[in-house]
């Protein structure tokens, strides 16, 4: 991002001053779950596209990549009507798929699917924010988290429980893969005055929740309340060229990697395993 888009960018969300009252900013967070089974009910399994471009964004998700001397798991948080779930499982014939959504219509639409198999799939129902992913997979056992536009619907002072939620079952050495929407780009732009919350916070008309993340707050999550480390955190600048109307935007993303450390604990107990060498850090494997 250039420092002139960046000092646009900045005059724009100045000019919007007001938030929304409290009892509606309540409302909205209370009534999340609510707010996007209605989405799914008005939209079934037609408005988002399967996200073919993941493994090009995540070598993780490429099956020669790592984890590759046992069966991978996959945990996908937020995973809507499984956009994201049937490409890696098309991709990855070894790989174990847990996706979890807190609408269950959403739920529904993954485990009615025709791609659906309960060998290489568990689709259920959890809001990430307060309810144990524990309870349904066994701790530390998540090779990859895939977060992907899921943390924007969430509001702030709740994004830190989900963290530590999915560090619960994430294992020494897995990594949770993030892609979201980033400060200014240009869905956050044109939110119009009547629908901020707080800075970077906004409601849509259908009353689900948009957060814009910076690097900084990515870090602040992932590494000073998570305490994984970081292997990547930068921001993807898509270019939207209108010729006729002359007008050129960006979408702008948030896409990152967070690694569970390996404690020293973690080495001793898994003595009687192998290590393998990724990125420059040691990830046990069975
Ligand atoms: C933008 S959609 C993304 C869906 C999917 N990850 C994909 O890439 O196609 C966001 C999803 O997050 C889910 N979600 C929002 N807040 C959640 C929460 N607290 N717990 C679980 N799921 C949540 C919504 O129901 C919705 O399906």
């Amino acid at each position: 991002m250039d420092e002139t888009f960046i000092a646009d960018a900045k005059d724009v969300l100045a000019k919007d001053t007001s938030v929304i009252p409290d009892f509606w900013q309540n409302k909205y967070k209370n009534e999340a779950s609510k707010n996007w089974d209605k989405f799914y009910n008005r939209n079934t399994t037609n408005f988002y596209k399967d996200r073919h471009w993941t493994d090009r964004e995540f070598e993780e998700l490429r099956p020669s990549h790592i984890f590759t001397e046992h069966k991978p798991v996959l945990l996908e948080i937020g995973c809507g009507v499984g956009n994201f779930v049937w490409p890696i499982l098309e991709r990855n014939p070894d790989i174990f798929v847990y996706a979890c959504d807190f609408s269950p219509r959403a739920v529904g639409f993954v485990q009615s699917n025709e791609n659906y198999m309960e060998s290489r799939c568990q689709a259920f129902v959890c809001d990430i924010t307060k309810d144990r992913l524990a309870d349904t997979i066994p701790p530390h056992s998540v090779d990859i988290v895939s977060a992907i536009f899921v943390f924007s619907a969430l509001p702030p002072e709740k994004q830190a429980d989900a963290v530590a939620n999915v560090i619960e079952i994430l294992k020494p050495g897995g990594r949770i893969l993030f892609r979201d929407y980033a400060l200014y780009d240009l869905a956050q732009l044109r939110f119009k005055s009547g629908h901020k919350l707080e800075d970077n916070l906004y409601v849509r008309q259908d009353g689900t929740l948009s957060y814009y993340f910076s690097k900084e707050r990515l870090r602040e999550l992932f590494v000073q309340h998570g305490g994984l480390v970081e292997i990547e955190n930068d921001y993807v600048v898509k270019k939207l060229i209108n010729a006729k109307l002359n007008i050129d935007s960006d979408r702008i993303f948030a896409q990152a990697k967070f690694q569970a450390p390996i404690t020293t604990t973690d080495s001793i107990d898994a003595s009687a395993g192998k290590t393998q060498s990724i990125n420059n850090s040691e990830v046990l494997v069975e």
